[in-house]
């Protein structure tokens, strides 16, 4: 069986930049149509220029439910959605202000319970859909140094995961999580430069994976390609770790 995005309408948030805006060019390029969704335009408009009438563009922030429900209000059909908008929260639970606690869990997950929830009443008309939500390593799968408010929402994505996909299965939606390890995407080379030392971070990131590399974004969009398409119909609530090993 081959992929089949003919006719298809994707719906990605994050999808200006990094993981997201691959998915974006993969399912494109499987001749899906992408509502991209992202907080930052300059990169959405880039995005948009390159995909010409494979996109549309949404410049949303998705903590924003008010914004959410009236820019995306004249999407009337979609068949999947990717939920990949996320930022990286650095720090121990004693550095951690109540600030980006909320910044952080109100951007990784409760964004995810926004965009989700008002897209559910299309999937749920039409019987059938294909939710990918993008988590982490650092979550529920493995303690990483330094990123207490990061991994409780990512732990907090995989939870929702499967209580949605149990709620929904009879319904014809189903609903899987993904967890990467270290991604090549423009937060990461940010924070390798803004190291005291670039060099050594970069290996540091590299040796924290098993295949000794950080993964290209086109890697981890290909997974996301296979748990929206028809071909992985029996799965659903499942958790993925695309890690280069990072979690063994
Ligand atoms: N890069 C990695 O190593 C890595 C590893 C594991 C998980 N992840 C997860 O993958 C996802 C994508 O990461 P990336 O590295 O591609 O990041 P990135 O920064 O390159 O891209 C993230 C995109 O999300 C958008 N975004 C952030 N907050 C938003 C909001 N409130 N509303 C709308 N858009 C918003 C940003 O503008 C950006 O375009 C994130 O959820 C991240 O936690 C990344």
């Amino acid at each position: 069986m081959k992929y089949s995005f003919n006719k298809k309408i994707i719906a990605i948030t994050g999808a200006a930049n990094g993981i997201g805006r691959a998915a974006a060019i993969t399912l494109a390029g499987e001749g899906a149509t992408i509502i991209a969704i992202d907080k930052e335009k300059s990169s959405l408009d880039k995005l948009k220029f390159k995909l010409k009438k494979k996109c549309i563009s949404k410049n949303i922030n998705c903590t924003d439910l008010d914004s959410i429900k009236s820019n995306l209000k004249d999407i009337k059909i979609i068949d999947g959605l990717v939920n990949c908008a996320g930022i990286v929260s650095q720090g121990n639970i004693m550095n951690c202000s109540k600030e980006e606690w909320q910044h952080t869990l109100n951007t990784n997950l409760t964004s995810v319970f926004y965009i989700t929830q008002f897209f559910m009443n299309n999937f749920l008309k039409r019987k059938k859909g294909s939710i990918v939500n993008v988590s982490s390593v650092a979550s529920s799968i493995k303690g990483v140094k330094k990123r207490f408010a990061y991994s409780a929402s990512k732990a907090g994505i995989i939870g929702l995961t499967k209580s949605i996909a149990v709620d929904y299965a009879k319904q014809g939606v189903r609903c899987n999580v993904i967890c990467p390890g270290t991604v090549d995407t423009p937060t990461w080379r940010k924070r390798v430069l803004s190291a005291n030392n670039p060099s050594q971070a970069k290996k540091d990131f590299n040796s924290r994976q098993i295949i000794g590399r950080v993964a290209k974004p086109e890697e981890i969009s290909d997974l996301i390609l296979f748990l929206l398409s028809d071909r992985s119909s029996f799965v659903t609530g499942s958790v993925y770790n695309i890690d280069g090993g990072m979690s063994l």
